[in-house]
């Protein structure tokens, strides 16, 4: 395959691992992104917020107990116009060796990941053409909300990104890092130059810094609302948003 075609497909990845500590009893027997949000398990809104921007191979990443689960409720993708596979993590080491085991299915080509937690009210399409219309580098999304400290925060200096920082104790601003980024096939060479954080966690954000430092970190703003479904706050919050949106289709 040429370098152009490759560069020109976008796979997806959703990570759905982790326990879902902060949902128990809701997440004592299934997992988090297996619960009810709107009419659907939360995963589904994952996987059609792809399909509907057009990635339609995606692989989905979660823990050794719910694969089954996984499988069970979204089966191949026919019924979702898309083609699943399925890796297992075995240990909850953060989200970016998470992403790790997308390297054989990214093969070398771009990707789309999203975080199963993570409900957008709106299309992420016009994300996915900005990507596209980027030569290399990484995108991320950035949307201003009231309580920066349970975030990525990004700090914006002459419309440039200068600084992420996880989950600050004191934000330096009000934007977000939602959990949907675009990286280039380099990502896993990123991945493998990280050190755990003070949590003991490879993060995202460490690879996102890695590419801020080398100038090739993206953004822009995303629009409509997002949850980050992980409390039961945020989980009726996420199941609210697709309600409405559901009645004034
Ligand atoms: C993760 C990321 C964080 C990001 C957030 C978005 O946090 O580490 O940078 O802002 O997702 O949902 P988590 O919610 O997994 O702790």
């Amino acid at each position: 395959m040429s370098k152009t075609t490759k560069e020109a497909i976008l796979r997806g990845v959703i990570l759905a691992g982790g326990l879902g500590t902060r949902l128990y009893p809701l997440t004592k027997v299934t997992s988090k992104h297996l619960l009810p949000v709107g009419n659907e398990p939360m995963v589904f809104h994952c996987v059609r917020q792809l399909t509907e921007a057009g990635i339609t191979d995606i692989l989905i990443v979660t823990n050794p107990g719910y694969v089954g689960d996984f499988v069970n409720a979204l089966g191949s993708g026919k019924d979702f116009g898309c083609e699943f596979t399925y890796r297992v993590q075995e240990e909850a080491k953060g989200i970016a060796n998470a992403l790790a085991l997308a390297e054989g299915f990214a093969a070398g080509g771009r990707i789309a990941v999203l975080l199963g937690d993570n409900i957008f009210e709106s299309s992420i399409q016009q994300a996915v053409s900005d990507f596209h219309a980027q030569q290399t580098g990484a995108r991320v999304l950035l949307k201003k909300v009231d309580d920066p400290e349970r975030y990525g925060v990004a700090t914006l200096n002459a419309n440039r990104i200068v600084e992420i920082e996880e989950k600050p104790e004191q934000p330096k601003s009000n934007y977000a890092v939602v959990g949907i980024y675009f990286y280039d096939s380099i990502v896993f060479d990123v991945i493998r130059t990280i050190e755990p954080s003070a949590r003991g966690e490879y993060e995202i954000t460490a690879v996102n810094n890695v590419y801020l430092n080398r100038g090739q970190l993206e953004y822009s703003f995303l629009q409509g609302e997002w949850v980050d479904a992980g409390t039961f706050d945020s989980l009726a919050e996420a199941h609210q948003i697709l309600l409405n949106r559901k009645e004034s289709h």
